[in-house]
C-alpha cells in the first residue's frame, strides 16, 4: 500500500462516518489507454469511500480491465476469473463481500456472454461507459448481475473526475491523457473499431484543463493518448480545425510542462503540421511510434491499411528530415492470412530499409467478428513462429545497434523513480529507452544533463554531467 493510501483509508467517506472504507483492486491488461482508464475509474470510485489496494485479498471490489486484441490476451482474463472465483467462495465462507467486475475491450466485445462463461463476475462495463460505473457497483452490490456495454451518448470525460493533485503527485512526474478514442480504419485483423466505437477526439479546452491540473500534481512528461492519436482533431481558439500539431504546441505553452509524447499514429494520419511540430518543437520528444504491419503490398491491402510499403518509406524519409534524430517504432504482424514467404521477406527488406529503435511484432491472431477472421489460407501456427523468430532476431539486432549508437551522448534526463540498485534513480532518454543514473530521491523530477556511458539489453546507464 502507498502512503497516501495508508493515508487516505484513515479518512472517513462522507455520509458513512463509522464505516471503514472499501478497497478496490484493478488489474489492468493491455494498452496504456487501459492504464489511462483504470486510473479515472479509480478517481470515480474514490468519490465514494473505495481506495485502491495492490493487495488482492483485501479487496472488495475487484476490477478487471481486460484487453482483446489477440486471443492470448482474451483468454488470461478467462483464467484469471476462474481463479478470482475460488476467491470469492473462499471469503464468503468468512462472511465477506467481493464483487468482481469486467472492464475494458473483452467486456464490450463480449458482454453478458461473461456472466455466462464466468458464473462469479457481478458487473460488466464497457469502455464508452465508465462514468456509470460507482452506480453500476451500487447495483451489483444489492445483488443485481449488470452490464453496461452501450456506446454511452453522454461524454464520459465529462462525467469522469479528474485526478486530484495528491493522486497524481503519487502516479509520478511522468503520466498519460487521452484525447482521442475510437478507430474508423477497419483493419481487416483488428478489433479495436468494434470495442472502442468510432473515433472521437476530445475538445481542447478539456485537454488543456486536464494537463494544467496534472502539471499542478508535479508532472513533468505527458503522453497523449489515442487509438489513432494523430487523426485527432478539434475547433482551435482561432476558430480553425487544430489537428494534433497544433495541440502539441498549445500545451507546450503550459509552464512547467517540459516533456510531450503522443502514442499510436497511424501512416495515412502523419499530416504536415505534426511533422512540423517535430521540425520545431524542443519539448516534442524525437520519438514515433509509427505502425506498419507488414512490408508486402498486397497483405497492406488485403489488411485494409491504404497506403504501399513505398508510400510508408517515403513518409519516413520527410519526417526524418524534419527531425534527423527521430527513433522510430512500429507493429508488425506475421501470418497474417494469405501472407507467403515472399510477402514476409518484403516485410524483412522494410525492417532493413527503417531501421527501428524498438518495435512489437506479433503472430496474427484471428478475432472473432472482423473481415480477416472469414479469410481463407490461414497460415500454419509453425509457419508463424518461424517467421515470427526471424522477424524479432532482426528488430532486437537493430534495438542493440541503436542502444550502442547512443554510447557517448548527452542528453537531458527526467528522473522519474529509484532505479534498482540503490542509489540509483531511472528516467528515459528521449527516444524512451530506460536510462540508470547514481542520483538522489530528492532529485526525481529534476531533468539532468548525463552522459550515456554504457547499453544493457533493455536499458541504459549513465552518468551525471557536472
Ligand atoms: N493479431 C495479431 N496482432 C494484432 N494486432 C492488432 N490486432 C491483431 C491481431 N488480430 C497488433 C497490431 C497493432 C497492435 C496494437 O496489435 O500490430 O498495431
Ligand atoms: Fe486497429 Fe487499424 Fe484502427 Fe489501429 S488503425 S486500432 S490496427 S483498426
Amino acid at each position: 500500500m502507498t502512503q497516501e493510501t495508508a493515508l487516505l483509508s484513515k479518512t472517513p467517506v462522507p455520509g458513512e462516518e463509522h464505516a471503514p472504507s472499501r478497497k478496490v483492486f484493478v488489474k489492468t491488461y493491455g494498452c496504456q489507454m487501459n492504464v489511462y482508464d483504470s486510473d479515472r475509474m479509480s478517481d470515480a470510485l474514490s468519490r465514494d469511500g473505495y481506495v485502491s489496494t495492490d493487495v488482492l485479498e483485501e479487496a472488495d471490489f475487484v476490477l478487471l480491465n481486460t484487453c482483446h486484441i489477440r486471443e492470448k490476451a482474451a483468454e488470461k482474463v478467462y483464467s484469471e476469473l476462474g481463479r478470482l472465483r475460488e476467491l470469492k467462495k473462499e471469503k464468503a465462507r468468512e462472511g465477506r463481500e467481493m464483487v468482481i467486475g469486467v472492464a475494458g475491450c473483452v467486456a464490450q466485445a463480449e458482454g453478458d456472454e461473461i456472466l455466462r462463461r464466468a458464473p462469479a463476475v457481478d458487473l460488466v462495463i464497457g469502455p464508452q461507459t465508465y462514468h456509470r460505473l460507482p452506480e453500476a457497483l451500487k447495483r451489483a452490490r444489492d445483488g443485481e448481475r449488470v452490464v453496461e456495454s452501450d456506446y454511452a451518448i453522454e461524454d464520459k470525460f465529462e462525467h469522469l473526475p479528474a485526478p486530484d493533485k495528491a493522486k497524481t503527485r503519487a502516479r509520478g512526474v511522468t503520466a498519460f491523457l487521452t484525447v482521442q478514442e475510437g478507430c474508423d480504419k477497419f483493419c481487416t485483423f483488428c478489433v479495436v473499431p468494434y470495442t472502442r466505437g468510432s473515433e472521437v477526439s476530445r475538445p481542447v479546452a478539456q485537454i488543456v484543463a486536464e494537463a494544467e491540473k496534472l502539471v499542478e500534481g508535479g508532472v513533468r512528461e505527458i503522453t497523449l493518448l489515442g487509438q489513432n492519436v494523430n487523426a485527432w482533431h478539434g475547433a482551435g481558439p482561432d476558430g480553425r480545425d487544430w489537428g494534433l500539431g497544433d495541440l502539441l504546441v498549445r500545451l507546450a505553452e503550459i509552464e512547467g510542462l517540459k516533456r510531450l509524447r503522443y502514442t499510436t499514429s497511424h501512416p495515412r494520419d502523419m499530416d504536415d503540421g505534426l511533422i512540423e511540430a517535430h521540425r520545431s518543437m524542443t519539448k516534442l520528444m524525437p520519438y514515433l511510434h509509427l505502425p506498419v504491419q507488414s512490408g508486402s503490398d498486397r497483405i497492406l491491402k488485403a489488411m485494409n491499411r491504404r497506403h504501399t510499403a513505398a508510400e510508408y518509406l517515403t513518409l519516413i524519409d520527410r519526417i526524418r528530415a524534419a527531425q534527423p534524430d527521430l527513433a522510430l517504432s512500429g507493429d508488425f504482424i506475421v501470418g497474417f492470412p494469405g501472407e507467403t514467404d515472399e510477402d514476409f521477406e518484403d516485410t524483412m527488406r522494410l525492417v532493413e530499409a527503417v531501421g527501428y529503435a524498438q518495435a512489437f511484432s506479433f503472430k496474427y491472431s484471428s478475432r472473432p467478428g472482423t473481415p480477416g477472421a472469414e479469410l481463407k489460407d490461414q497460415v500454419p501456427e509453425d509457419v508463424k513462429a518461424k517467421r515470427l523468430e526471424r522477424l524479432q532476431t532482426l528488430l532486437m539486432k537493430q534495438q542493440r545497434e541503436f542502444a550502442q549508437a547512443c554510447i557517448g551522448r548527452e542528453i537531458d534526463l527526467l528522473l522519474e523513480k529509484p532505479g534498482r540498485m540503490p542509489g540509483q534513480l531511472v528516467g528515459r532518454s528521449p527516444w524512451l529507452q530506460p536510462v540508470n543514473v547514481d542520483a538522489k530521491t530528492s532529485q526525481i523530477g529534476d531533468i539532468i544533463k548525463v552522459r550515456i556511458i554504457k547499453a544493457g539489453s533493455n536499458s541504459l546507464f549513465a552518468e551525471m554531467i557536472a
